[in-house]
């Protein structure tokens, strides 16, 4: 009688092997890169890049965007550890490749678990935070 449970038995074990190396993949092939429509990639930032739009910035991206961006914009801020996929690190040399439209759009939009800023905050706050992005990210080439 075992003679006759025991193939049985490998059969289930491969099944579940066979099963779990699914959900890996389909866990892996989830993430797809963050691309904004071209509509919204080739807009002109209106705002301009003095002191005061970047000091605005500052302070809007302490407020709304350091709990998981972090303080320096390196994805590392409190709630970063909890969160799949991680927060953006905007102080890598990869965000040099984002348009200004590109980054406005996806600060607008937002995308699980990143919040969408289209309701809680102006266009003109949305650009300034686009403006003071951009310094973490020289500061992060020198
Ligand atoms: C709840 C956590 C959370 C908060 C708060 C948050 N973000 Fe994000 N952000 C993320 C995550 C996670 C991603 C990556 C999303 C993805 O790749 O799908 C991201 C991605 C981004 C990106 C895209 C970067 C790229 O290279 O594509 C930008 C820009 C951005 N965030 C800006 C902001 C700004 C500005 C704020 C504050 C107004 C903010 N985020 C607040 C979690 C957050």
């Amino acid at each position: 009688m075992n003679n006759q449970s025991f193939p049985h038995k490998n059969a289930i074990i491969f099944l579940s092997a066979f099963l779990m190396s699914l959900s890996v993949v389909k866990v892996k092939a989830q993430y797809k890169p963050w691309v904004a429509p071209k509509e919204y990639a080739g807009l002109k930032n209106p705002s301009s890049n003095d002191p005061s739009t970047l000091k605005d910035g500052k302070t809007l991206y302490t407020s709304y965007c350091t709990p998981c961006h972090g303080d320096k914009g390196k994805g590392d801020g409190v709630a970063a550890a909890a969160l799949n996929p991680k927060p953006a690190d905007h102080s890598s040399p990869n965000m040099l490749n984002e348009s200004d439209g590109s980054l406005f759009y996806k600060i607008s939009e937002g995308r699980t678990p990143m919040p969408q800023y289209k309701a809680a905050l102006t266009e003109k706050q949305r650009w300034e935070l686009v403006n003071y992005i951009r310094t973490l990210c020289k500061t992060q080439k020198k």
